[in-house]
């Protein structure tokens, strides 16, 4: 488990620990009272407070945020303290402060908006949406390196006069920091600061203010909205013209991420609320998340990306999250609200080759950004780690290369074959070089498949894939004295098959809400270059003084940054669209082959379904014209609320707004949603969808319907016929089983007017216990 996993991102981990009891917690109230001045006074919550904490001073001490957009506050508090604030009649909810983790320029072109020489057609999203100018971007993250030439504004024309945000005073960053293209940046720690202690500036090396230390914030900015650069390159590799999907967005970074000094560090709930708080008062139209966490996942109303993201989309912001990287297991999918669109991570059609020759000349080919030659010429003892324990060690940690688990007296001078896993890539050959050795095959375990991840490795190193790695087993077996060679890396396009879904992209099924399909969307996630931090080394490891202006990373961090790019993009264009209408336009236009016009596989050259790619690839062009758009207000999600059984208070926590659910309880699968998903299909189940006209002012579209395997689906009426733009048209899905299934089968149906192919992926588990062939109506 790497950076990957809980930043979702892919180097080493900064942010894991055991977990704590929490001592801060967050304080749901009902809506705000109308009076603007409760609003803005946070007067009556330093009250409750006092209550409980017996003084306003120690009130004083305790409030860690009063919150604008919704009735809440967060404080420290003891259990006891918390546990008497709930019993009030006053108080929804009250939950412990939780913690995230953080979970290009090739892949732009691989995506459509321009050509291999950079040029961009009349159809390119980029061309209509005017590469999103006016738009802001909101990032949510480690924050930012403002000096890097991915938020230079030349060009750029006043920031839009909606702006009401700032770039914040702290540590070597405030407004003159900031330009016209970063407008904004703001340092949210207070949650953070109350279950860790103060942040300590020496041992972390971090900032108080938005300045980036880890250099995830400013690789997850620049994807999103960066501003062109060309010769940007990592170590020379990659060399080109970096920008991000909305090249001519503005740019606001909110630090919410903070390293460990003694606790755990990541992402505390307190603090994300804070940024969307702030975020949504400033004026940003595209929240940009990439962090999250990993299954068993909170309620939506315990959840503060998904509080913070409702409280967005009531003011028309969509927010963009990462699936996650703990795939390839199912059900492992996180940041699954509908009213986020959630990002799985794939290739994209370029790669790092490196290969190594083995003593009997059979040359095997992997991948990496090491930029540190061997003699190609020559051949060098060649070592399992297995075989090369530390004294008193024995072969289950050296296999894996951990720290201090060689012995340097037979891997002094030699190559080393290490096990992925466990440790970081690039900490395994910095172990390696540590003991004396020259360079280092990195070998995937079965369950990370053929996919390989580049890594600027701090000697000769490459990574290989499963059956390659077994192949370098089996001749170090085979020989006495085993020998290879390391030739160095070279940049390679047009690789096919790609897209390819990464092992590392978490799946379905939605464990939190089984009748919603996540993730939603998948984009370019593996190896993708843009502007890192250059307050250190590129992997962070003692002794790496390589400072890089431009890194290549890994992670659905890296993918949800260019779905906010096109998002960003489409809402230049369609300024008055919904959340939900950009995310429908996003999902029903995806693609689902890939570069060889078959169907878009995983690592393990299984068809990847959509638990893995959700809709399919980002079509970003096709996007830009969709012709029918499942749309959904903020109201509509009440509705939704009441479907997954949520109380009156459960529905005030998240919303701040009373509502009472209708008699008859909604059902999940009839929220509007540009996918279908049935997880317990008993019989027969009807489903209701409305779609928007947004492509000719007139015109027919049909449907055409792949079924399930085992599952009869019928679509009334089969045709709409459209007379006016905004005109909407109602139709039913009837799903029904026929034969039995074991688990989730897939299908799809498609509305098509001939220009415009409407798409939306079927997805359907029949319940156990239903006799076959029975069709009994149980709607
Ligand atoms: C901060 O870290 C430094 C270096 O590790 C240490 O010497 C110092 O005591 C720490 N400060 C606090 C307040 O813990
Ligand atoms: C990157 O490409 C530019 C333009 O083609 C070229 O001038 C520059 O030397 C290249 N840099 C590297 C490191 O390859
Ligand atoms: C590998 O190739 C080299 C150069 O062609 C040759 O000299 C050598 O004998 C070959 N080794 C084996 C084991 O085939
Ligand atoms: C190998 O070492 C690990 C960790 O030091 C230990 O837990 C394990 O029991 C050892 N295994 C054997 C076979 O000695």
């Amino acid at each position: 488990m790497g950076r990957c996993m809980m930043l979702f991102l892919a180097l080493i981990s900064v942010f894991l620990a055991p977990a704590l009891a929490s001592q801060s917690y967050v304080v749901y109230m009902g809506a705000y009272p109308d009076s603007p001045l409760l609003r803005t006074s946070g007067k009556p919550h330093h009250q409750m407070v006092s209550s409980v904490l017996g003084s306003e001073l120690a009130a004083d001490e305790a409030m860690l945020y009063v919150y604008k957009n919704f009735n809440a506050f967060a404080a420290k508090l003891t259990p006891e303290q918390a546990a008497l604030l709930a019993e009030r009649e006053d108080v929804l909810s009250v939950i412990p402060n939780g913690k995230h983790h953080l979970h290009t320029t090739r892949s732009w072109e691989f995506l459509g908006l321009e050509d291999v020489h950079g040029n961009v057609a009349d159809n390119s999203l980029w061309k209509k949406a005017n590469y999103g100018e006016g738009v802001i971007i909101g990032v949510l993250d480690t924050g930012i390196w403002p000096e890097s030439k991915s938020f230079s504004d030349d060009g750029f024309g006043p920031i839009p006069a909606s702006w009401k945000g700032e770039c914040v005073t702290g540590d070597l960053f405030g407004p003159k920091y900031c330009n016209k293209k970063l407008i904004g940046g703001k340092f949210f720690l207070n949650g953070y600061e109350a279950e860790e202690g103060r942040l300590n500036t020496t041992a972390t090396g971090d900032y108080r203010s938005a300045r980036d230390l880890e250099g995830h914030g400013t690789h997850t900015a620049s994807t999103a909205g960066g501003s062109f650069v060309p010769g940007a390159n990592t170590l020379g590799f990659a060399n080109g013209t970096a920008k991000g999907g909305a090249p001519l967005a503005r740019i606001a970074a909110y630090k919410v991420c903070w390293p460990s000094t003694s606790g755990s560090g990541g992402c505390y709930d307190a603090d994300i609320l804070a940024a969307f708080d702030a975020g949504v008062d400033d004026g940003v139209n595209i929240f940009s998340v990439s962090l999250g966490s990993n299954p068993p996942l909170n309620p939506l109303f315990r959840d503060g990306i998904a509080i913070g993201s409702f409280h967005a989309l009531r003011k028309g912001i969509t927010t963009v999250a990462s699936a996650g990287n703990a795939g390839p297991s199912p059900g492992t999918v996180s940041n699954v609200a509908p009213w986020i669109i959630t990002v799985a991570a794939s290739s994209i059609d370029r790669d790092f080759n490196a290969f190594v020759v083995l003593g009997n000349n059979v040359t095997i080919k992997g991948e990496s950004l090491a930029d540190d030659d061997l003699d190609e010429n020559k051949f060098y003892p060649l070592i399992d780690g297995a075989s090369a324990p530390a004294p008193g060690g024995n072969s289950s940690t050296s296999k894996y290369c951990l720290a201090n688990s060689l012995d340097p007296a037979k891997v002094k001078g030699k190559i080393v074959a290490c096990l992925r896993g466990v440790t970081a890539r690039v900490d395994k050959s910095y172990q390696v070089k540590v003991a004396g050795g020259i360079g280092v095959v990195l070998i995937n375990p079965p369950e990370n498949g053929n996919e390989l991840l580049a890594d600027p490795h701090v000697l000769p190193a490459l990574s290989l894939g499963y059956e390659a790695g077994q192949e370098v087993y089996k001749y170090i077996k085979s020989t006495r004295n085993p020998q290879a060679s390391i030739l160095p890396t070279r940049t390679v396009l047009g690789v096919k098959p790609a897209p390819v879904l990464t092992a590392f992209s978490s799946q379905g099924p939605n464990t939190l809400i089984p009748d919603l399909n996540k993730p939603d969307i998948t984009g370019p996630g593996l190896n993708i270059i843009a502007a890192f931090t250059e307050a250190h080394g590129i992997t962070e490891l003692p002794g790496d003084n390589r400072i890089v202006k431009y890194n290549i990373i890994s992670g659905t961090s890296m993918s949800c940054p260019h779905l906010s790019g096109v998002s960003a993009s489409l809402k230049a264009l369609y300024p008055n669209w919904s959340p939900a209408a950009i995310q429908s336009a996003i999902m029903t236009t995806a693609s689902q082959k890939s570069n060889t016009e078959a169907a878009i596989t995983e690592s393990t050259s299984k068809v990847s379904t959509p638990f893995g790619i959700g809709s399919g690839h980002v079509d970003p062009n096709s996007a830009a014209d969709p012709g029918l758009i499942y749309d959904n207000s903020y109201a509509d999600y009440f509705n939704f609320f009441c479907a997954l059984g949520y109380t009156k208070n459960n529905i005030k926590a998240i919303s701040g707004e009373s509502f009472t659910c209708p008699e008859e309880k909604p059902k999940v699968s009839n929220l509007n949603y540009p996918s279908v998903t049935v997880s317990n299909l008993a019989g027969s189940q009807t489903i209701t969808r409305t779609v928007t006209n947004v492509g000719s002012p007139s015109g027919s579209y049909k449907v055409s319907i792949t079924s399930p395997p085992g599952i009869q689906v019928e679509i009334s009426p089969s045709t709409l016929t459209f007379s006016a733009l905004g005109q909407k048209k109602s139709f039913s899905v009837k799903i029904t089983k026929v034969s039995s299934s074991k688990g989730y089968v897939f299908g799809s149906y498609t509305w098509s007017d001939g220009i415009h192919s409407v798409r939306s992926p079927i997805v359907v588990k029949t319940s156990a216990g239903t006799k076959d062939s029975s069709v009994t109506e149980l709607n």
